[in-house]
């Protein structure tokens, strides 16, 4: 449907995505089909080039996607640790904070099915919050501020990918130095790789710009460039 409305890309966003759901519909449940599923799907037909998205950490996850047919990944989560990320310090704080030990899809926040960690707010609003994206999150965006001027992470919306595989993406994101080189590159050194790679980091910066999210495209870079 998108590509018959001549997009020049596309971009797949998995269930595990972190944020905001991507959907058609915005009352419907969200498609829980796996991302290289929905890729391989979408890649067979797609004669523009693909993008994926949702819970990708690490370079193998990066290696699976492109390797399903996408040109580049997406990458969200994994940067809200990063020194230069725009994430609320009661956010951060939450991210690395053991008791939060699960993430929901809600409509609490915005109105709009998104990735968060749960907590007492989701729990209390998480049935109750009409459809209404982004009306519901104006309504609720003063008591979020609030709440991170009292630093209580239960009434604030903590976005967060799917808990899954939270070491390797907890540690990622700890570990994810973006070293800036030149000419938009970026050295990055996952989690659990012993070498550092160098990436191309397109960035995008969301709604007030304070959250920024990036996408990683693998390059093909001298050596020289390459940590040592
Ligand atoms: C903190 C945060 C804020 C986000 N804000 C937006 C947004 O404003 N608009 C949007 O289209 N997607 C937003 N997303 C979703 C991302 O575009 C992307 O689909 C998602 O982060 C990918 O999954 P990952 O978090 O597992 O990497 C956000 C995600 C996070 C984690």
């Amino acid at each position: 449907m998108a590509v018959a409305r001549g997009i020049d890309a596309l971009i797949v966003q998995g269930p595990a995505a972190g944020g905001h759901r991507a959907t058609f519909d915005p009352a419907a449940p969200p498609c829980d089909a796996p991302l290289l599923q929905l890729l391989t799907a979408i890649c067979v037909d797609a004669d523009v080039p693909v993008v994926a998205s949702g819970g990708l950490a690490t370079a193998d996850d990066i290696a699976r996607v492109l390797a399903a047919g996408a040109v580049a990944a997406q990458l969200g989560t994994a940067f809200l640790l990063a020194d230069e990320a725009g994430t609320h310090p009661t956010h951060r704080a939450a991210l690395r904070d053991a008791a939060f030990a699960e993430t929901v899809v809600t409509r609490a926040f915005t109105g709009r099915y998104a990735r968060a960690l749960r907590n007492r707010f989701v729990d209390r609003y998480g049935m109750q919050a009409p459809f209404g994206f982004p009306q519901i999150g104006l309504v609720t965006a003063p008591l979020q501020s609030a709440a991170g001027e009292a630093d209580d992470p239960h009434a604030m919306a903590l976005w967060r990918r799917d808990l899954q595989k939270s070491d390797v993406i907890y540690r990622g994101a700890q570990h994810l130095h973006t070293e800036n080189l030149d000419a938009g590159y970026f050295r990055i050194r996952p989690a659990g790789l012993g070498t550092a790679m160098t990436y191309r980091v397109m960035c995008s910066t969301y709604g007030n710009g304070e959250l920024p999210s990036a996408a990683l495209e693998f390059q093909s870079v001298p050596q020289s460039r390459e940590l040592s």
